[in-house]
């Protein structure tokens, strides 16, 4: 088993007065109760990143700062956009990539979503890449064959000084923001499936997470059934509590307490 991951991904919520108190709070909980075998970050809207990145490094909290999206450009005309030169100047160490709501709403295809992939990795920066199908594509029984398309598409060819800043997330899209997490078997048969995937273009030590309701009752079972290397939170990672308590679940499990 990898050291686990566990990623806040805040999405489009707190302004930065909001962040810094919610900062804030995790701070205090993690100070109290230190995560000793887990990768914590959270990755807040751009426009908070720096007022937390600034609570995180005064007071010494015990995570990393990532980013949701970075631009495929590294500068120039591209109204809108942000560069993953401007996030590392932030101290931004994760980017999300390809993300389903990027991929749906704004029409990222996997042709940019590998090219973000690379940009990202060049720069050093870690890289979370975004998979998972629809409802109708699982109905269908082509969920297997979906991710493994979105895999090969983002990770073929992937030079080898950058392989090892890349983590999967698996998000089903029918389970994120929903409260209808997959079970840990479809979780688990997912996971086998990435990781035989994963192996097959040199990217075995790659680790997979999950994401899609997981909450502080869920995370356990997930953990230890579903086999993951962590989890990718949206909802529950807006209260410190609950993003702390998957962290704590998260821990537990990799010290084998459960
Ligand atoms: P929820 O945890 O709110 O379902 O969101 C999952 C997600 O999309 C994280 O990136």
């Amino acid at each position: 088993m990898n050291r686990p991951l566990v990623i806040g991904n805040w999405k489009m919520n707190l302004d930065y007065v909001e962040a810094v108190h919610l900062i804030q709070q995790i701070g205090v909980i993690v100070r109290n109760r230190p995560l000793e075998h887990v990768d914590l970050v959270v990755a807040p809207p751009f426009v908070d990143i720096r007022s937390v990145t600034s609570v995180v490094e005064s007071e010494r909290i015990a995570l990393e700062v990532g980013a949701q999206h970075a631009s495929v450009h590294d500068a120039g005309a591209h109204t809108g956009e942000v560069s993953v030169p401007m996030l590392q100047r932030l101290n931004v160490k994760w980017i999300l990539v390809g993300h389903s709501e990027r991929r749906a709403h704004y029409a990222m295809t996997d042709e940019v979503v590998a090219q973000t992939l690379r940009t990202v990795t060049r720069q050093g920066v870690h890289a979370v890449l975004c998979v998972g199908e629809e409802l109708a594509v699982r109905n269908d029984e082509g969920h297997l064959d979906f991710v493994s398309a979105q895999l090969h598409a983002a990770l073929e060819g992937l030079d080898e000084k950058s392989r090892p800043l890349v983590s999967v997330a698996y998000e089903p899209v029918w389970a994120i923001g929903t409260g209808l997490t997959a079970s840990t078997e479809q979780v688990r048969d997912m996971t086998e499936h990435i990781r035989t995937v994963l192996a097959s273009l040199s990217l075995e030590a790659t680790r997979v997470l999950y994401g899609g309701s997981v909450n502080a009752e869920n995370a356990a079972s997930l953990m230890s059934e579903g086999r993951v290397d962590g989890f990718l939170v949206g909802g529950a990672s807006l209260k410190a509590e609950s993003f702390l308590a998957i962290g704590q679940a998260a821990d537990d499990c990799y010290a084998g307490k459960r």
